[in-house]
């Protein structure tokens, strides 16, 4: 059933390049190090899983693919900055993001910086502009989300809340709040994306943030599986490091064994969370299992 699952990444990912090229067009004066470093970062690169939640959520709703995309996109704006920023010195510390140099390698820390501000800054500008909806109301909605999503209340909460974990004696609970944080609020993002868009009441979303909830924690136990067990060239960044960091993470708590049993416990959870939707819902179904078996 996953089989679907890298034929759909590779469509939405075609889309997204496409539409970053369009967007992040170098400009001919003093700012064309910033594009380029924007292009480095958001082209050509990762596995697109947000985007793919979002348009495989507004696809359930019959939403207009290219709208779709745009949201996709903001998202991923987001998500690239939080890595631009993550990968730096006052934070992992990290060279290798997505099999290239992260960009204050490639570029500087101040170039890096800026980087992330604009994607960071692009993916409220694209929300608002007319062609991701028709109707405001909508546009100041996905707004409002994407916003609460990102910030302290959200990703960006949850990286302090990671900082902290290197010292701060972390448990289970503490753990899993951190990483619903710091990963899970921008897939609940997403999906929570695809029902604004499709106008779905907020009374018809419940099955859909329980399906985010479950695959967001099953998402961030993978990524700390791969730092432990992963290859380095296969994921495309460092491995080691949380280990290394004494980072309390759901694998350092619960053991290799026991975390891989709950991600995939997580997993059935999330596809039972579904079970209003018919076959139109199996690429959310083949993507729950892509995140737990996923090796990059
Ligand atoms: C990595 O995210 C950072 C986390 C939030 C765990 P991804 O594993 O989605 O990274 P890319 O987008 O595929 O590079
Ligand atoms: C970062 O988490 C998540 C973000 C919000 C950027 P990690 O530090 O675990 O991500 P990787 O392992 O560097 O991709
Ligand atoms: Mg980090
Ligand atoms: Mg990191
Ligand atoms: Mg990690």
């Amino acid at each position: 059933m996953t089989m679907i699952v890298p034929a759909e990444i590779q469509r939405v990912s075609a889309e997204i390049d496409a539409f970053f090229d369009r967007l992040l067009t170098v400009p001919d004066d003093g700012r064309a190090r910033l594009y380029d470093a924007m292009r480095h970062a958001a082209i050509g690169g990762g596995k697109r899983l947000r985007p793919l939640l979002v348009t495989a959520t507004c696809a359930l709703f019959n939403v207009d693919r290219a709208r779709a995309i745009r949201v996709g996109a903001a998202v991923e704006c987001i998500h690239v900055y939080s890595l631009i920023h993550d990968d730096m010195p006052c934070m992992d510390d990290d060279d290798l993001r997505r099999g290239k140099p992260t960009v204050h390698k490639a570029f500087d820390e101040a170039t890096a910086v800026l980087a992330g501000d604009s994607l960071h800054a692009l993916a409220f500008e694209v929300l608002a502009q007319p062609d991701t909806h028709p109707d405001p109301y909508v546009r100041v909605e996905l707004i409002a989300e994407l916003g609460r999503a990102s910030g302290p209340a959200g990703m960006a909460g949850g990286q302090m809340m990671d900082l902290v974990a290197e010292t701060a004696a972390y448990d289970l609970t503490a753990v899993t709040r951190l990483q619903q944080l710091k990963t899970g609020a921008l897939i609940g993002f997403c999906l929570e994306a695809g029902a604004i868009m499709g106008r779905v009441q907020p009374d018809g979303r419940t099955g859909l943030r329980g399906y985010a909830h479950d695959i967001g924690l099953a998402f961030q136990i993978a990524d700390d599986l791969l730092d432990t067990e992963g290859d380095a060239q296969a994921v495309g960044k460092a491995v080691g490091k949380d280990a290394a960091a004494g980072k309390a993470t759901f694998v350092s708590l619960m053991g290799a064994d026991r975390a891989r049993a709950q991600a995939e416990m997580l997993v059935d959870q999330a596809i039972r969370h579904l079970h209003a939707f018919g076959s139109e819902a199996d690429l959310l179904r083949a993507i729950a299992r892509f995140v737990v078996e996923r090796d990059r």
